[in-house]
């Protein structure tokens, strides 16, 4: 099936009115700001930005345009009236039809033989870990910029007792292929060494700002695990980000690996939710897991009904969270003055990661200036606007664009942007 009939604009236009970037109270915009700042961050790892208070006064009024991350979409009209009038049944006895449906969409869609609905990306992921890794000692190779390995909790030794290396995320995305062969075992049974049983992808890479895996690298990553009786499962949070980016259907990425976890609640628009797929035997086993994490769901079909909408309406309208996120991109590069380093060539979906040439500037003091309302900032741009971001890996900053985000959102940002700029380098001369 090829991406583009998944397309539903009218939907889009729907979900907008529901959308998250309106005028907000002042102790909205506080409480928004004091998300920037670190202190309700959900993620935390790398954001350590001192509290400050939002700017002068002039907050009630302020637009709010939320990049923090793609998690943050709210279901609109049309998805919360398919939930409403979901059929439902006993999801663990198997009796929900929409949830059945849902898993069936996917499955065709993924060209897998059978897909199980969890309730997240995290469990998801965990799920396939334990599937493929059935004994004590196995060991998943996975890269060191994962989220797997970085964002959940080390959820494969905690709850799986599965042991993890790590080989080394190259800045696409991708691995060295030699590094990669280098570190699966051959010792097994030999009782010093784990057993090696998975090689774990990211695709769409987050950390790396949202790279896109080329199919040559996924091809070859399958053909050394096949050489050596490894599976490939992808944490495919993002992986529709990236078919679209591909022009190509998500099946032709997936046909490099076993197994696949695909979120419905980032990108897609869902309120919860996220598709396992794999083989039949895998899915079985996988939903004995799923029980055991407390994630078998009852009458979940009213959160299936929003999955299903994600799947066969929401990819469509990806690419227009790519072109904002190269929209606003191509405006660091042409700011003056020249705060901002960006490389054009890896914007490739709706991640952006930027850094600031300036090192009295922290990416934590920048954030912080998007997202507050600064003095004289009203008078310049006509009303305050808050562009929230978080500070992110290696010195950076992360920007992430989605379904509550319009060309119009993308244009206040670069306004912000700029005055923020501006009003940096009149600061640094002045304190010259
Ligand atoms: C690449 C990737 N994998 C997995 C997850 C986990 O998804 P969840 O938040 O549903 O547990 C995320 C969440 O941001 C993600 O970005």
């Amino acid at each position: 099936m090829s991406v583009k009939t998944f397309s539903s604009r009218v939907l889009f236009k729907l979900l907008k009115h529901g959308g998250i970037v309106s005028s907000k109270p002042l102790r909205a915009a506080r409480h928004a700001t004091a998300a920037v700042l670190g202190r309700s961050s959900a993620r935390g790892y790398y954001n350590s930005g001192t509290p400050r208070c939002t700017g002068p006064g002039g907050a009630a009024h302020s637009r709010v345009v939320d990049l923090r991350s793609d998690t943050v979409t709210k279901p609109g009209p049309e998805m919360r009236q398919a939930m409403a009038e979901a059929e439902v049944g006993d999801d663990v006895m198997g009796e929900d039809p929409t949830i059945n449906d849902l898993q069936k969409i996917a499955a065709d869609m993924f060209q897998m033989e059978a897909a199980l609905f969890v309730p997240s990306g995290t469990m998801s992921n965990l799920i396939a870990v334990m599937v493929h890794c059935k004994e004590r000692g196995d060991e998943i190779i996975v890269g060191d910029l994962s989220h797997l390995h970085i964002y959940e909790q080390g959820g494969s030794a905690q709850l799986a007792g599965v042991h993890a290396t790590t080989v080394t995320t190259l800045p696409n995305g991708t691995f060295d292929l030699e590094q990669l062969e280098s570190k699966i075992r051959h010792g097994y049974p030999d009782p010093h060494y784990p057993r090696s049983r998975l090689i774990c992808v990211e695709n769409t890479h987050n950390i790396q700002g949202g790279r896109v895996l080329p199919l040559t690298f996924l091809q070859e990553v399958r053909a050394l695990a096949d050489k050596y009786g490894l599976s490939v499962h992808m944490d495919g949070a993002r992986v529709m980000n990236a078919a679209v980016a591909q022009a190509v259907p998500p099946s032709t990425i997936l046909q490099h690996t076993n197994t696949v976890s695909v979120c419905l609640s980032k990108g897609l628009g869902a309120p919860v939710g996220t598709i396992l797929a794999g083989p039949r035997d895998f899915i079985s086993q996988a939903v004995r897991c799923r029980k055991a994490l407390g994630g078998g769901m009852r009458q979940a079909g009213v959160l299936a009904a929003a999955g299903k909408l994600s799947l066969l309406q929401m990819t469509g309208r990806l690419e227009e969270d790519h072109r904002n996120a190269k929209t606003f991109a191509k405006a660091l590069l042409d700011c003056d003055p020249p705060l901002f380093a960006v490389d054009m060539a890896a914007v490739e979906t709706n991640i952006l990661r930027f850094r600031l040439q300036e090192p009295s500037l922290s990416p934590s003091e920048f954030c912080a200036r998007m997202g507050q309302v600064n003095e004289g900032e009203e008078a310049a741009l006509g009303q305050g606007i808050q562009v929230l971001m978080y500070p992110h890996f290696g010195n950076s900053v992360r920007a992430v664009w989605h379904l509550g985000i319009s060309p119009e959102d993308t244009q206040l940002a670069i306004q912000k942007m700029q005055f923020v700029a501006s009003q940096y380098s009149k600061e640094k001369l002045r304190a010259q």
